[in-house]
């Protein structure tokens, strides 16, 4: 199945599933080796996280606590015209090594808004770990972003947890729009 519809638009394959896991694995295996013995919380940005989310965990080995967010926005009247808001955050993040966990960083408006809550807290380190990251897109450097699946061009995508009006999460695959 190469090209699909979802809604009104075509889509063609950008990344395979074994593609996928293969980067996912990669990942793992560094965040064994820079974390080992220090017990991070993995927090899952939902929903887009939650199929990277649950194969990277699979691929971590050492002692680590995990947890999810929701991130809300709405429009609203501050500067970027939209009002986020974090749901979710129980846990206490003081002295804690935080990794972040996204589907995906496009203007990484979102993620400045979740960094901002976490540091609140402050945590020992913070780091994001993202499956994609469009470099094109990005609005202000996110100095957190320290693992990156793909980056990939500014054009959308769908398919594995991303969605396109609520369609696609479901895909195994990554696919761009024609
Ligand atoms: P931001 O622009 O970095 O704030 O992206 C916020 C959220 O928008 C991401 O976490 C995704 O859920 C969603 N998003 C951004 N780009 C895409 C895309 O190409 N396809 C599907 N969802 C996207």
């Amino acid at each position: 199945m190469n090209k699909i519809q979802i809604h009104d638009k075509y889509f063609e394959i950008l990344l395979e599933n074994d593609t996928i896991s293969k980067r996912t694995r990669l990942i793992g295996i560094q965040l064994n080796v820079d974390f080992d013995g220090r017990c991070p919380i993995f927090i899952g940005v939902l929903n887009g996280s939650f199929l990277f989310m649950a194969d990277l965990l699979k691929e971590v080995a050492i002692s680590c606590e995990v947890e999810f967010i929701r991130v809300a926005s709405y429009e609203g009247t501050n500067s970027s015209g939209k009002i986020q808001e974090t749901f979710g955050l129980s846990t206490s993040l003081k002295d804690r090594d935080v990794i972040i966990v996204e589907d995906i960083v496009d203007t990484g408006l979102t993620l400045a808004h979740i960094l901002a809550k976490i540091h609140e807290q402050k945590p020992a380190s913070v780091n994001v770990c993202s499956l994609l990251y469009k470099p094109a897109a990005l609005k202000n450097p996110i100095a957190e972003l320290t693992y990156v699946g793909f980056e990939i061009p500014n054009e959308f995508v769908v398919g594995y947890g991303l969605d396109y009006n609520g369609l696609g999460r479901n895909l195994k695959d990554i696919y761009r729009v024609v």
